[in-house]
């Protein structure tokens, strides 16, 4: 009975410098059909069971995130922009201690405008019987290994692996103990939360469909695949 009034928040990341894009606007600002890159997901979680909304975005961007987004698009779910750290990990450690209160929690990458409301229900589904879920997709081309004169390595078994998208779902205390295990030193190969749950819990991540339209925008290309996948809605406006 508890769970299905318990509360559930979404922690959007927005504090990254996009260097892959090579802009001089990060990429989560970046206009995409119309809006900032950044407005897509916010909407999709304003618009979804979801209780509430953290932004964590570069404190530069506080101002313009408040204004030209969550105003401007009258986002109300929005409780708090706090503003994130150097890593992607220092972002989601200063999000999810702003997400008091919240039994579970929804990182997403407000990077990946693609989301929809099928990823987000199935995500709270999912977490609230496994405590880790992660989105992902199968690949579909094989991945190779390699050394740093480019020659292969290995090549793993392309039937075991998936490529893994957000939004990542945690019981908030479960993923704030493997923070507090982490510690504050630097990391350089901590991409996403899924690794610190594996190393530092015995929890295992339950890994379900995302979408191959869930994309995250990195390079310049990304914006123009984006565009396409997310025309059908925008026309209807
Ligand atoms: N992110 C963040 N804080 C950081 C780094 C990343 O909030 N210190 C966010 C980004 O804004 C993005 C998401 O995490 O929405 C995924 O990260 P990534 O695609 O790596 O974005 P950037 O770090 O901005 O890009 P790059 O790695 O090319 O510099
Ligand atoms: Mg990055």
């Amino acid at each position: 009975m508890i769970e299905k009034h318990c509360n559930i928040t979404a922690i959007v990341l927005a504090a990254g410098k996009g260097s892959r894009m090579h802009s001089d606007t990060p990429k989560q600002f970046m206009m995409l059909g119309g809006y900032p890159v950044l407005y897509y997901a916010l909407k999709a979680f304003q618009d979804s069971e979801v209780n509430d909304i953290i932004l964590v975005t570069g404190d530069e961007y506080v101002d313009f995130c408040r204004e030209n987004i969550v105003d401007a698009y009258d986002l109300s779910k929005v409780k708090a922009i706090v503003i994130g750290g150097a890593e992607r990990y220092d972002s989601v450690r200063l999000g999810l201690m702003a997400a008091e209160g919240a039994k579970y929690v929804l990182i997403h990458d407000g990077a990946r405008p693609c989301i929809t409301q099928k990823i987000i229900s199935d995500s709270i589904e999912t977490v609230k019987k496994y405590a880790a879920c992660t989105v992902g997709v199968p690949v579909k081309d094989t991945i190779k290994i390699v050394d740093c004169d480019q020659m292969g390595v290995d090549t793993p078994d392309r039937s075991k692996l998936w490529q893994i998208q957000t939004p990542q779902s945690f019981d908030r205390e479960l993923l704030l103990s493997c923070y507090d295990r982490l510690g504050l030193e630097k990391y350089t190969a901590i991409t996403d939360d899924t690794m610190i749950v594996e190393r530092y819990s015995e929890v295992r991540t339950k890994v379900i469909m995302g979408d191959y339209e869930n994309i995250k925008i990195t390079t310049p290309e990304d914006l123009k695949i984006a565009l396409n996948f997310l025309k059908k809605d925008v026309d209807t406006k």
